[in-house]
């Protein structure tokens, strides 16, 4: 089991996933570096924690701030590395690809993808000195695409196939990579993902409108649905305990009911019918 005196990096702690996952860390006694984007977070996150938690300020898509980061994490912890890096920054970009701005696409692998690998790039080096583990914050949509979610789902793919090149990659040295993939979860996400959804009914050109509406409903419906069963940004955050605290880590966790559902059917169901089964399920 992991000992008090780790040390852990955790990005996207300002709300959900991340904030739960740092309080928790926190509270079990482990040295927390726990990244935000804005002063204000940093303070309020800082105020509900123990002294031991320092709270960063870090872009993933900005590489100066990362290095930023390094070096106030250098700053405290002297000649010692850290013991975990937990990749949870991300962010939720949807929308009909027939449609979809590239830059939105571009965009969401800027974060979702290339943020997490320069975070990765930037503290592999304090991460080797331990030994340490790298815990991605994955998701479903990482192995089964739904309409309307592409941008997110292709990014989440990107995060699987990078940890699992990454992991054989650093097995010689000593550093675990594991990718936790997540169900549905009650976080601040889901009213950003629906804000934008709504922003983009009022975006798509006549013809478009008429045609993507009813799917964009359909999902907002079956999300609001599963909105119901998601469960707490705590559950996520035991998991992350778990890898970190594991004796020998594994390569992918499935956290949620909803989560080893559909990874089962996926390994079941042929891809046809897994297309029927999402068409008929959103009513498309
Ligand atoms: N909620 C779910 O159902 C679910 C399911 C599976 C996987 N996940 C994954 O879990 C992770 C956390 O999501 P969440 O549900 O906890 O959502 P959330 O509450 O919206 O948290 C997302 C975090 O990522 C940060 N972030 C966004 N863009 C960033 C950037 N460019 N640089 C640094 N930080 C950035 C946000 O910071 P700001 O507050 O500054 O924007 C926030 O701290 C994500 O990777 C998400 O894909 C979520």
């Amino acid at each position: 089991v992991i000992m008090p005196e780790k040390t852990i990096l955790i990005t996207g702690a300002s709300s959900g996933i991340g904030e739960a996952c740092a309080l928790y860390l926190d509270r079990l006694g482990l040295q927390v570096f726990a990244s935000v984007r804005k002063p204000c977070d940093a303070e309020r996150l800082a105020s509900q924690a123990s002294a031991r938690l320092t709270p960063l300020i870090l872009d993933v898509a900005d590489e100066a701030s990362i290095q930023a980061a390094l070096h106030t994490v250098r700053a405290a912890i002297g000649d010692a590395g850290i013991d975990g890096l937990v990749n949870n920054a991300g962010a939720f970009t949807g929308g009909p690809l027939e449609h979809l701005p590239l830059a939105a696409l571009r965009q969401q692998f800027e974060v979702n993808v290339l943020g997490q690998m320069a975070v990765v790039q930037a503290f592999l080096p304090l991460l080797r000195q331990n030994h340490g583990r790298i815990v991605f914050v994955g998701s479903t949509s990482g192995f089964l695409a739904t309409p309307l979610l592409g941008p997110y789902a292709a990014s989440k793919f990107a995060i699987r196939a990078l940890a699992d090149a990454l992991r054989n990659e650093l097995n010689g040295a000593q550093v675990s990579v594991s990718l936790i993939e997540v169900g549905k979860v009650n976080t601040p996400i889901w009213d950003k993902a629906f804000a934008l959804v709504e922003e983009m009914k009022g975006v798509l050109p006549g013809d478009a409108a008429d045609y993507y509406t009813p799917m964009i409903e359909a999902t907002v419906a079956r999300a609001n649905r599963r909105g119901q069963t998601g469960i707490e940004p705590n559950k996520v955050a035991e998991a992350i305990y778990r890898v970190l605290a594991a004796d020998h880590p594994k390569p992918k966790y499935l956290v949620g009911a909803d989560a080893h559902l559909q990874a089962l059917l996926v390994w079941l169901a042929p891809a046809g019918l897994l297309d029927r089964l999402i068409r008929w399920q959103m009513g498309i």
